[in-house]
């Protein structure tokens, strides 16, 4: 099984994921983590990728299409995987289309999260990371049980360097522009489910479990 999240910054992807791999057994392949994790380990891949994500912008295809070529690979993905943050460009989605058959799995859907613009601006400048596993959180909307420690695994939260104002508003103009088109493409196979973002965590979660329910 391939479950595709597709959305803007601050959808709730990330949130959403959590819930669902724990439910439906899923490897989770976030290229954001993976990219984050790079910056932090300053690997080859995160020098080059560093400067793209803290602007905003995209990282380009070849570098992500490599980590994603590789993750797809690994054991626990065999069991069915969850995609959150890529595709996020046509040619992206073309390569994962060619890239399939060789893994032996096809897409079973596209969730896509929508969510009103002011409503994301104001989760992703409220948003806190934990620094280990990776849970998110809000100020507002999900604070965790002790102020900036992590609920699950007692981590310490921050804030990411792209959450600030003015990269939030770049990240969302960039969503726009090269990962809007993909709604048709996969509108085109009938891939897309909708799933209304704007309710509260639980209300998004269930329109996803029973999305994935009826495949
Ligand atoms: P990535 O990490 O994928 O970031 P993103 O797509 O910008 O999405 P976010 O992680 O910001 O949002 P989310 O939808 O996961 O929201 P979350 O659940 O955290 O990518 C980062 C960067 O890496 C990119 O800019 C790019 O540079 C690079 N990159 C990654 N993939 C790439 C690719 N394929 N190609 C090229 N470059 C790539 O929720 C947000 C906040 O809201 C949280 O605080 C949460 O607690 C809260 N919240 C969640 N749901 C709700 C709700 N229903 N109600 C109220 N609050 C909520
Ligand atoms: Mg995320
Ligand atoms: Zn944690």
């Amino acid at each position: 099984m391939l479950i595709i999240l597709l959305g803007p910054p601050g959808a709730g992807k990330g949130t959403q994921a959590e819930s669902i791999v724990k439910n439906y057994g899923l490897a989770y392949v976030s290229t954001g983590d993976i990219l984050r994790k790079a910056v932090k380990e300053e690997t080859p891949l995160g020098c080059k990728a560093r400067e793209n994500m803290n602007q905003g912008q995209l990282v380009p295809d070849n570098l992500v299409v490599e980590i994603v070529r590789e993750r797809l690979m690994e054991p626990d993905c065999f069991k069915g995987a969850l995609l959150d943050g890529f595709p996020r460009t046509v040619d992206q989605a073309v390569f994962l289309d060619q890239a399939l058959p060789d893994i032996g799995t096809k897409i079973d859907s596209v969730l896509l999260i929508e969510v009103e613009e002011d409503e994301l601006i104001e989760r992703l400048t409220g948003r806190r990371v934990c620094s280990d596993c990776g849970a998110n959180y809000h100020l507002k909307f999900k604070p965790p049980k002790v102020r900036n420690v992590c609920d699950q695994c007692g981590g310490d939260l921050y804030q990411r360097d792209d959450d600030t104002l003015e990269t939030v508003k770049e990240r969302l103009d960039v969503y726009k522009k090269q990962t809007e088109p993909l709604i048709k493409f996969y509108q085109e196979k009938g891939l897309i489910s909708e799933v209304n973002g704007n309710k509260d965590i639980n209300g998004v979660y269930e329109q996803i479990k029973s999305i994935l329910d009826n495949l």
